[in-house]
Parts: structure tokens; C-alpha cells; sequence
């Protein structure tokens, strides 16, 4: 059965979820493998918006397994009211549907604390995620595991005292005394205990009996902390290589799937070099209802950036685009796209002829209008990478499959 993985190729928000939620239907298996809530997935099924953090996207095809792997950071108190609002929204989540590994870290209130403290200059979710993944590298992280042999409360009192200490002394803050924060943590605990267990062993078996695996990413390789626009990035692996790390197994993927939004977004601060800061930055914000699921934060627009792009598909391998949120071009015409710098690094554009009409319910590709069509073909061209899916807008159905010759 085919392994798939699918990653963001811009800065994140490029409408993984939906394509994820499309890929899910024929996957045995879903895998998050880096990040934690700071992620945002909106996936929309016969008109019913879905936003989810950290519980992969398969939880919608209501057979796929779904596993939350090592790599990522679990804020169990942020898990465990997600599985209550995933069961309110009528779908089913058992141990049986929802793994979480024992190796992943936690993320408990005081990363989160310390996260909101000292994150605003690189315009964090403030989820905790950075705190969290310092701790893993600094080996002082709480594991998973440790909620199942109960030994997260002495883990979480020492780490605590530690940054009550900190804030007090360094940053003249009061952070909240451990105990209520143990006790804050204790009912969500009690819920996902349930669910950890040892994926890299559960996911190895699935490989081996030939099941399908699909590896979701979170965020986007320009928020990789390696490959990403460094410091502005996130704490983790975004990239292919994450996905490895982050699962504990090898997948020889048939399908890299790059996302790839029409146009380019950021969330956050940090250079963005196509970057609309004009009324054409706010038509693209506007139609692109550009506002950010975990934040509600305005999204930062601006034209595609193929060299970007470019960089993006070094650091992945990637063999097939999902162009996403096309329909939103409509209207804007000429359309501008970076494709390349002058030797003293201005951005270079190309100019393409927009179209008019509204496509968000065309169904084939070989209906939309030509200019359209030849905006497509541009990018697969510019990147040598087939362009493989078409959305025209959030819906499940509004995802189109172009033939590659
Ligand atoms: P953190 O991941 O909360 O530490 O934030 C680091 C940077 O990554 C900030 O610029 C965030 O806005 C950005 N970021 C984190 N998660 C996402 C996401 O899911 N989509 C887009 N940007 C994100």
C-alpha cells in the first residue's frame, strides 16, 4: 500500500488539514510526528468546519488510526479538551483510534507561562511549544510515559520550582505554585493516560503487515528550525526529516506532497520577501479569510515566491504539489510571482494574466479558465514538480485531481 507524507512548503497554514482529511480516506494509518497545539488544521466536511490542534486530521475518515508520535509536544490538558470537543462534534476517539507516544514530551502550564513571557519577539503562538522542545534538549523534559507510571507529578514539581525560580528571579514574575498546577493537570492526565503507548513499535507492525501510512506535517518548512528562516521559526523538524526522528521508523514514501498555497502567508515575525503590505496585501487577507486558527491572528500575504519554493522542495524531496486556494486569486489580475533575486537581492517578478470568474464550484481542471489553468502550469514548470491537486476552496469536494501526463 502506498506511504505518504504531506508538508507545508511556505510558512505554514497552506491547508494541509484538508488535503490530509482527502488522503485520510484510504489511510490505515495518520501520523503527526513534530509540533504540538501550536498547530492549526481547519478540515471542512459537507459544510462543517473542523479545527484541529494536535489530534491528527484522520480522526475525521472515522477508520484511520491515528498517532501523535515522539517527536511532538503534548500539552494534556490542550489533548484532553480536544478529545472532549472531537466526541461532542458526534466522532468516535478511543485508544484504539488515538495512539500517543510514550517518548513525546509534555508541554505543562509553565512552558506555556514562560512561553508567553519571553515569545513576542519571534510572535509565538504562545502555546509553550518553545519551552517544551528546550526541555527535551536539555534533558529535563517530562515524558509521556511518565503518566503511566506515575511519575509526572515529582517530573512536573521539580521542573516547576525551576521556573518559578526563574521568573521570580530573573524576570520578576510569580508564577503559580506547583501543587495548583498539578492539580490543574490532574483530570486532563487521567484521560490521556489512556491513550499512550509505544507507536514506534505499534506504527513499525502497521509498515510491516503493508499497511498505508500517512505522515501529516505541522506548520511548514520555512518554519523548520533547521531550514527555516532562523530565528523566526518554530522549535521542531517540519521537514521530511522530522518525520523520521519523530516517529522512530524508516518510510519509503511513494507520494511527498508538497502544499502549496497560490500565494504566500505568515503568521508571526520574520522576513517574508514578497510580503503585500499595500491594499493588495489586504484584498488577499480579506479573500483569503487569512486569520489564524490557533491565534485568530491577521495573516501577513503576499505573492508566491518560487525560489522559496524552490528551497523548500530541496529540503523534502518533494514529487507532488496540492495547489491550495486558488479561488482566491479570482478577481486580482495581473497576479504577480517571484522567480528569482538580482545579484543584489531584489525580488524579481514575473506578471501573469488573472481571470475574473469565480471557480470555487468548478469541478474539473479542464474547466477552469484558461488563465487559471496557465497559472498552474507556471508553477509546476518554474518547480519541475507535478502539480497533482487543485483546491478551489475549504469544502472536501472542492479539490480537483489534475491528470499528469
Ligand atoms: P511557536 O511554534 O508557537 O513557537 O511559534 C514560532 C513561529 O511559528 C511563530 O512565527 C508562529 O506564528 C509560527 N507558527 C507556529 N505554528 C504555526 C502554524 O500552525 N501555522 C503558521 N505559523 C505557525
Amino acid at each position: 500500500m502506498p506511504n505518504t507524507i504531506v508538508l507545508g512548503s511556505q510558512w505554514g497554514d497552506e491547508g494541509k488539514g484538508k488535503i490530509v482529511d482527502g488522503l485520510a480516506a484510504n489511510a490505515d494509518v495518520v501520523v503527526r510526528f513534530q509540533g504540538g497545539a501550536n498547530a492549526g488544521h481547519t478540515v471542512v466536511v459537507e459544510g462543517k468546519k473542523y479545527v484541529l490542534h494536535l489530534i491528527p486530521s484522520g480522526i475525521l475518515s472515522k477508520t484511520a488510526v491515528n498517532i501523535i508520535g515522539n517527536g511532538c509536544v503534548v500539552d494534556v490538558i490542550e489533548l484532553a479538551a480536544e478529545l472532549e470537543y472531537v466526541a461532542k462534534e458526534g466522532l468516535e476517539v478511543t485508544p484504539q483510534r488515538l495512539r500517543v507516544s510514550g517518548g513525546a514530551h509534555m508541554v505543562t502550564p509553565f512552558h506555556r507561562l514562560f512561553d508567553q513571557m519571553l515569545g513576542a519577539h519571534i510572535g509565538t503562538t504562545g502555546r509553550g511549544i518553545g519551552p517544551a522542545y528546550r526541555d527535551k534538549a536539555r534533558r529535563v523534559g517530562v515524558r509521556l510515559e511518565s503518566l503511566v507510571d506515575d511519575t509526572w507529578r515529582d517530573k512536573v514539581k521539580t521542573l516547576g520550582e525551576e521556573y518559578r525560580h526563574l521568573a521570580r528571579c530573573v524576570y520578576d514574575q510569580e508564577f503559580p505554585p506547583v501543587e495548583e498546577i498539578i492539580a490543574q493537570m490532574e483530570p486532563a492526565v487521567a484521560v490521556v493516560k489512556e491513550f499512550v503507548g509505544d507507536t514506534q513499535a505499534e506504527l513499525f507492525e502497521a509498515l510491516q503487515a503493508g499497511k498505508s501510512i500517512l505522515f501529516e506535517g505541522a506548520q511548514g518548512t520555512l518554519l523548520d528550525i533547521d531550514h527555516g528562516t532562523y530565528p523566526f521559526v518554530t522549535s521542531s523538524s517540519t521537514t521530511i526529516g522530522g518525520a523520521y526522528t519523530g516517529s522512530g521508523v524508516f518510510v519509503d514514501f511513494d507520494h511527498r506532497i508538497a502544499v502549496v498555497k497560490a500565494y504566500t502567508t505568515r503568521v508571526g515575525n520574520g522576513p517574508f520577501p514578497t510580503e503585500l503590505t499595500d491594499e493588495m496585501g489586504a484584498l488577499l487577507q480579506k479573500k483569503g479569510h487569512e486569520f489564524g486558527a490557533t491565534t485568530g491572528r491577521p495573516r501577513r500575504c503576499g505573492w508566491l515566491d518560487l525560489p522559496l519554493l524552490a528551497r523548500s522542495a530541496m529540503a523534502n524531496g518533494f514529487n507532488e504539489i496540492a495547489l491550495t486556494k486558488l479561488d482566491c486569486l479570482s478577481g486580482i489580475d495581473p497576479i504577480k510571482v517571484a522567480v528569482g533575486r538580482t545579484p543584489s537581492g531584489e525580488i524579481e517578478y514575473v506578471e501573469l494574466p488573472g481571470w475574473s470568474e469565480n471557480i470555487e464550484s468548478v469541478q474539473k481542471v479542464g474547466d477552469l479558465p484558461e488563465a487559471c489553468k496557465d497559472y498552474v502550469q507556471f508553477i509546476e514548470d518554474q518547480l519541475g514538480i507535478p502539480v497533482r491537486w487543485v483546491s478551489v476552496g475549504p469544502d472536501r469536494a472542492q479539490t480537483m485531481t489534475r491528470e499528469i501526463p
